[in-house]
């Protein structure tokens, strides 16, 4: 952390086998959801096995998040790889479902120049987190490992949680057009759901374009026409 900086940083006691919420209550690390289960041992890894992929995306990731100002809520914020692009005067809320992920997350907190809060709880929920609160939705690559039949339920609670005209962002990655790459992401298809849970076939955009309370304003692709950058309004 910065010298300069006004960090403040609000984490539940994060351990290795789970959470202590500030309420007492234990939370496991694996707990009966599949995908916290799977993040229970893919985060022991996680950071290790995204390095060859991260060296790109730490190249996106500042560009991304250098006009998102005020109150940030970052949904599957995992082991807190955009946390040190914030710029100082946000106020992040980083939720996960998986302890795991987030103690990392937790460990780079020093790097990090904004007040961060971090959070275990559910996008399809966020139990946590109060209604009409934020400027901005941020997400990096959890709808792609969300199942398609939970997404709708998290853009509802993404159009409560968002402030009348709130905006959203979120990097995803989908199957390419460029048959090479296509041809590639399928060969590697079952070993990246198995290992972290995504898939290149979630139909996140149609998903979008059903839920009234949000409209997407803009897409664009980062590289090789898979990593797709959705931009969105709340209405
Ligand atoms: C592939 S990782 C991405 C982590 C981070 N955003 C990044 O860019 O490196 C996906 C993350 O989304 C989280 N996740 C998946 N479904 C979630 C849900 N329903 N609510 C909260 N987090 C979720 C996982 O636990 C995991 O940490």
């Amino acid at each position: 952390m910065s010298p300069e900086s006004e960090a403040v940083v609000s984490v539940w006691a994060v351990e290795s086998d789970g959470v202590n919420t500030p309420g007492g209550e234990r939370v496991s690390s694996a707990g009966g959801d599949p995908l916290r289960a799977k993040y229970a041992i893919t985060g022991r890894f996680y950071d290790v096995l995204d390095h060859p992929f991260e060296r790109m995306y730490r190249r996106w990731r500042p560009e991304l998040l250098q006009d998102l100002r005020g109150e940030v809520l970052e949904p599957g914020v995992g082991t807190g790889h955009n946390l040190q692009f914030y710029h100082p005067s946000v106020h992040v809320t980083g939720v996960d479902l998986s302890p795991v992920m987030l103690r990392r997350a937790q460990a780079k907190l020093g790097h990090v120049r904004c007040a961060v809060d971090l959070r275990v709880d559910d996008a399809t929920r966020l139990d946590s987190v109060h209604s009409d609160h934020f400027d901005w939705i941020f997400s990096t690559f959890m709808c792609c490992v969300m199942p398609d039949e939970l997404q709708p339920k998290a853009l509802k609670q993404f159009a409560r949680v968002l402030k009348p005209d709130g905006r959203f962002r979120l990097l995803e990655i989908v199957y390419s057009s460029e048959p090479t790459i296509r041809k590639w992401q399928e060969r590697i298809s079952t070993l990246v759901e198995r290992i972290y849970g995504a898939r290149f076939d979630r139909e996140t955009l149609q998903h979008l374009k059903q839920e009234p309370s949000l409209r997407v304003t803009a897409t664009r692709y980062l590289k090789w026409e898979s990593y797709l950058v959705i931009d969105g309004i709340a209405v």
